[in-house]
């Protein structure tokens, strides 16, 4: 195979509304690659946890949660209105439900869950099996692809990061205020790093992105160098 066919895999991690979703969507276009957003996967069986009971008053009942894992169907299916694809729960599409605040509040803990992680990470290995992916997450560099060929760390200051939260969530009606929003990015940092299972480390062999001061066009033309670079070895 010609070096312009060869399929990488590139890992984009890092911190919570860092824009990581958006710029790897960006990148997998650029590419022709396929973008997985395994975000979306911990936050919809969050929503079905929540809808079928077993988050109750703000309280994560494990044991229900892994009961419900067996029969949980996560599909995605493309939409080419956004360039990317929609995931689906049991069958319903789920793609705006998984983003509200009552979610994100209960994502973490759930994300924590062995048994979510082991279903989860399974799953990301198949839809990246034949490569040619661009897998967004916390552990995709460390845990699901450890050797995936291209490995990114997004970081931003966590002020910049809840503003761009706000604005993305006043923008689709809700209501919510900055300071809730901060606090709520600043708590998921700390469970994302401190959890036992799988915790958001940078992985020894991925390049540092903190797009704190940079727009999106920057970030892909720092982005295009590096990978013309790693195509070329
Ligand atoms: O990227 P996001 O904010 O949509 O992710 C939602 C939550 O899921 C976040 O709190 C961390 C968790 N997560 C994870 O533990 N592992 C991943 N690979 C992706 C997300």
């Amino acid at each position: 195979m010609s070096d312009t066919e060869r399929k990488i895999i590139i890992a984009v991690d890092g911190y919570s509304s860092c824009g990581k979703s958006t710029f790897a969507k960006a990148i997998a276009a650029r590419l022709g690659y396929i973008f997985i957003d395994t975000g979306a996967m911990y936050r919809a069986v969050t929503l079905h946890a929540l809808e079928r009971g077993a988050i109750r008053s703000g309280i994560v009942y494990e044991e229900e949660v892994v009961a419900l894992l067996d029969r949980i169907a996560i599909t995605f299916r493309f939409n080419p209105e956004r360039g990317a694809s929609d995931i689906y729960v049991d069958g319903d599409l789920a793609e705006g439900k998984i983003r509200t605040l009552e979610v994100s509040n209960c994502v973490s803990r759930v994300s924590a869950i062995p048994e979510v992680r082991a279903k989860l990470v399974a799953m990301q290995q198949e839809m990246g099996r034949r490569k040619g992916v661009v897998m967004d997450g916390r552990d995709i560099g460390t845990a699901v692809f450890p050797d995936a060929e291209l490995k990114l760390f997004m970081t931003a200051d966590p002020a910049v990061r809840a503003r761009r939260r706000y604005d993305e969530l006043t923008a689709k009606g809700e209501r919510v205020s900055l300071g809730e929003i901060e606090r709520n990015v600043r708590e998921r940092d700390a469970a994302d790093t401190s959890r036992a299972v799988s915790p958001l480390r940078q992985a020894p062999d991925a390049v540092v992105l903190d797009n704190s001061r940079m727009t999106v066009d920057e970030q892909m033309a720092w982005f295009m160098e590096l990978f013309a670079s790693r195509m070329e070895r």
